[in-house]
């Protein structure tokens, strides 16, 4: 693991200078507690290396993705450190807005985008649509005609090279249904151009996440750097590059690649291209980080409540549980497992699972653990794709969310309660 910011002091554990212990007494368990610094440390890293390189503000732009970690209190964060964002929906939209983030920084990716989305998009004049098929074309040409307006456009395409990731998290090969075909990606680029209401500014692509290497996203790269060619000699020329997200976190023993040298390789190949071929005209290059971001900033707070020592497996049950945390229902996913106060109990194995009605419903497995029932522990490295994949499953309201800065912490979402769970709904008279 690699959580810096959560850290033991006198035997127990820390989120920077406040003890887990204090935020579970605070606001109860099961809670999402996040680091403010361990924020701003992992966004800088990617915005100190465009400034490193000499892509300032214009020259590059990272756009949070904000599936990842959704809650407006992140996003404010991020977007004061000078964030762009990537959504995927009119809500996450909506929520970059209630967080004071920039419409003009927004990216809208996603291959399902439904007609009112457009128009909120437009009407907000959002940075560029990412888009995924011919009839999105043709769709959003339609809405901005009916609104007066030119929409900027972006084509995802997909370089079909593999990411080599988990299958369900990766997304650049030619039989998954995201972005266009390579090889269809220049006739839809002579329609995009033929749309009177459509601009075409830019070129993207996302190969999947998880990458702990960067070799598949500069092979996607050369990829998209010769279809940019091959556009540029038909006369359409772009603005921007966005090479998408997917850099990798460390969640046990992964070695990722270090945003740094990622971007030092890919600034490397852009600037030699530009200049061999364009004269250094100038081309913004653009990112879509999500887990590297927020994935080791966050962790999930629960209790233990009951210990079951059975005779072929013991487990922990914990308050927290499968519709707070997907990840290890889903895809197996590894998280680790940290015992807020250690104390000198028996060491057993355990299945750490939660109180939901499935077998499916466990966060950790086969873990050495010493513990006792009302021990808290910290499910770590849950910053991203948490609290944004979590459900209400099992009528479990969802957990509270808290931003730890320094010595001081506050609470940014609160625990859903169980009115609030069916207030929508209505018996028929
Ligand atoms: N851009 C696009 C178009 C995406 O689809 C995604 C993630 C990202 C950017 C951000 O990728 P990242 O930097 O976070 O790898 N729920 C899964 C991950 C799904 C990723 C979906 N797309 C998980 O928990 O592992």
């Amino acid at each position: 693991m690699n959580t810096p910011h959560f850290h033991y002091r006198d035997g127990e554990l820390f989120a920077e200078g406040v003890a887990l212990s204090t935020i579970a007494k605070a606001f109860g368990t099961p809670s999402y507690v996040y680091s403010r610094a361990s924020l701003t440390e992992n966004f800088l890293a990617y915005d100190q290396a465009c400034r490193a390189h000499g892509r300032g503000e214009g020259s590059a732009l990272i756009c949070y993705a904000v599936k990842s970690n959704a809650n407006i209190a992140v996003l404010n964060l991020l977007s004061k450190l000078g964030s762009g964002f990537d959504i995927v929906s009119g809500g996450e939209l909506q929520r970059v807005i209630a967080a004071g983030g920039n419409p003009h920084k927004v990216i809208f990716s996603g291959v399902g985008k439904t007609r009112d989305e457009m128009q909120l998009a437009l009407s907000h004049d959002i940075l560029c649509f990412n888009v995924e098929s011919i009839p999105e074309l043709h769709r959003l040409n339609e809405v901005a005609l009916s609104m007066g307006k030119r929409a900027r456009v972006s084509l995802r395409v997909n370089p079909d090279v593999d990411a080599k990731t988990h299958p369900y998290i990766s997304t650049g090969l030619k039989d998954n249904k995201f972005g266009i075909a390579f090889e269809d990606a220049l006739p839809t680029y002579r329609v995009a151009a033929s749309l009177p209401n459509l601009e075409v500014t830019g070129i993207d692509c996302h190969i999947g996440s998880q990458l702990l290497d960067d070799a598949p996203l500069l092979e996607a790269l050369d990829k998209i750097i010769e279809l940019v060619d091959q556009l540029a000699s038909e006369g359409i020329a772009l603005h921007h590059l966005d090479i998408g997200g997917g850099i990798g976190i460390c969640y046990d023993q992964e070695k990722p690649v270090a945003v740094g040298d990622y971007l030092a390789r890919l600034f490397a190949r852009i600037d030699r291209w530009r200049a061999e071929k364009y004269d250094n005209k100038p081309l913004t290059i653009m990112f879509e980080p999500g887990r590297s971001i927020v994935g080791n900033a966050g962790v999930l707070l629960t209790e233990v409540h009951y210990l079951k020592h059975g005779s072929s497996k013991n487990f922990a049950v914990v308050d927290a549980a499968m519709n707070d945390l997907m990840r290890p229902a889903m895809y197996e996913a590894w998280h680790g497992v940290q015992v807020v106060r250690p104390q000198s109990h028996d060491s057993h194995i355990y299945d750490v699972v939660g109180p939901v009605c499935e077998s499916g419903d466990w966060l950790a497995r086969e873990r050495a653990l010493a513990i006792a029932p009302g021990d808290l522990l910290a499910i770590m490295s849950a910053g991203a794709y948490g609290m944004t994949m979590a459900s209400n499953y099992n009528t479990r309201g969802r957990a509270a969310e808290i931003l730890v800065d320094g010595d001081q912490f506050s609470l940014i979402r609160r625990r859903e309660t169980a009115a609030e769970l069916f207030a929508l709904e209505s018996i028929p008279t």
